[in-house]
């Protein structure tokens, strides 16, 4: 995977908004005739954000979908007549259409539906978390491997313009080593309404799970994926949510790099005032969560306010967060700085502001692709050019290999070496 070759520099901290197109290296599908038949399994708040992102892409073509919710399935159908519609994966991929398989089905379900994927023949891509136990991923890979297909995870914002700029740097050393990467997100995720799976530790609920993927998926494309060591804490503070709504964690890298990573989603600081001050984000809003959840959606009204949130619900839509007016989308909630041997480099409104030993200016990465286009450009390239893909199978056990140890570090309060680790295709 490689990055961006247009490279600008502006004076010291300006907000100037001119567009400079990006030049993907790799080849993108609207370059190339062959379609790919998309099926689509889970019509949730995941593929809400994919679903247009899919639908614009010349390389794909939306052949079909299949929920267990007849609701969302007849609203899908009114927005793409010509697809058909399925109640179950295994049914979905009887239809020969269908040639790669979008898996965004509640987390302990991902090893199970894509395996029956992999059965018919199908290439998956399955939504982050690959799954929640190494056991599972490996019958994933094994499956995938035994098909001749391909398994790739939908880690979609490790491929923004501003993650592979920054990995473009690590792997050049423009600004010598990488020695620390720095990622803190304050956000209100634990009370925004969530479903029974986000509210269960053993199903895959709670931030290490929901959030933490993105998050140190991220640390580790940019590390270059060989994490050594790591020392963490997987916090439950609140008793009427018993799953963890807040992680710390330091990771130690095999050539020697750190990083540290926290995510708190208890609603109260808000970091994006540290990404883009103080006058972009309403103070009225502070608490807006916590007090929705408590004033409105009280007995199973959470429940349904969640569910609403999925394919042609009254809420779909809301779980695509962006900073009103701002953009940046998930990857700007907090800030992210990493450090070389001669400069720092922070994620900033209009792509990467690079402060070095001599110079401070910033790189404008604005354009028309973000990471989920990436992920469906990379992934085209893998299937129609042979091209190797990045954030397969064994990447994403890597990096749940990661999140499990989180957990168990912070419940050991100890320091874990790991060993499923796996160097970034770049
Ligand atoms: N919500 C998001 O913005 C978001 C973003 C990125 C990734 N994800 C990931 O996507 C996955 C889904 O999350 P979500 O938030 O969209 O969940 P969701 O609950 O909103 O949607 C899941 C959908 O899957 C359907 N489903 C459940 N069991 C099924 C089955 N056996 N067969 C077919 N369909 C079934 C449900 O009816 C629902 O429509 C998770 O792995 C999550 O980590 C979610």
């Amino acid at each position: 995977m490689t990055g961006y070759s247009r490279v600008r520099s502006l004076p010291p901290f300006s907000t100037n908004n001119v567009y400079y197109p990006l030049e993907r290296a790799i080849v993108t599908s609207s370059e190339n005739a062959r379609v790919i038949g998309l099926g689509i399994v889970g019509l949730g708040g995941a593929t809400l954000s994919m679903l247009p992102k899919f639908a614009k892409n010349p390389g794909y073509k939306i052949m079909a979908a299949a929920d267990v919710d007849a609701n969302v399935l007849a609203a899908f159908s009114k927005d793409f007549p010509e697809a058909k519609t399925y109640n179950s994966v295994q049914d979905l991929c009887t239809n020969d259409a269908v040639e790669l398989v979008y898996i965004a089905t509640p987390n302990r379900f991902h090893s199970e539906h894509t395996i029956a994927a992999f059965q018919a023949g199908k290439h998956v891509l399955i939504e982050k978390p690959m799954t929640i136990e190494i056991p599972g991923s490996i019958a994933m890979i094994e499956a995938a491997d035994k098909a001749g297909v391909l398994l790739g995870v939908n880690v979609k914002h490790s491929f923004e313009p501003r993650v592979q700029k920054v990995r473009e740097m690590v792997r050049t050393e423009e600004f010598g080593k990488l020695r620390l990467i720095n990622s803190w997100r304050y956000v209100d995720w634990l009370y925004r309404p969530r479903t029974p799976e986000e509210l269960t530790p053993e199903w895959g609920g709670g931030i290490v799970w929901r959030q933490a993927p993105h998050q140190l998926d991220i640390v580790r494309t940019i590390g270059g994926g060989m994490v050594r060591s790591l020392r963490s804490m997987a916090g439950v503070w609140d008793p009427d949510r018993r799953v963890p709504g807040a992680h710390a964690t330091f990771m130690e890298f095999e050539d020697g790099a750190v990083a540290t990573a926290m995510i708190s989603g208890y609603d109260h600081y808000d970091s994006r005032l540290l990404v883009f001050g103080p006058d972009a984000i309403d103070p009225s809003n502070h608490g807006g969560a916590r007090r929705e959840l408590r004033e409105s959606l009280v007995g199973g009204a959470e429940a349904a306010a969640a569910a609403s949130e999925r394919y042609g619900g009254e809420r779909a839509g809301s779980a695509v967060r962006e900073t009103p007016g701002l953009g940046g989308g998930w990857i700007m909630g907090g800030p992210t700085v990493i450090s070389f041997d001669h400069a720092d480099v922070s994620f900033s409104r209009n792509g990467l502001e690079v402060f070095s030993d001599t110079e401070r200016y910033e790189i404008d990465l604005k354009g028309p692709k973000d990471g989920r286009d990436g992920r469906l450009d990379t992934y085209y390239d893998s299937i129609v050019n042979g091209a190797p893909l990045p954030a397969d199978g064994r990447w994403g056990m890597a990096t749940l290999e990661v999140l499990l140890a989180v957990q168990q570090s912070g419940d050991e309060r100890r320091e874990l070496m790991l060993s499923h680790q796996t160097g970034s295709v770049d």
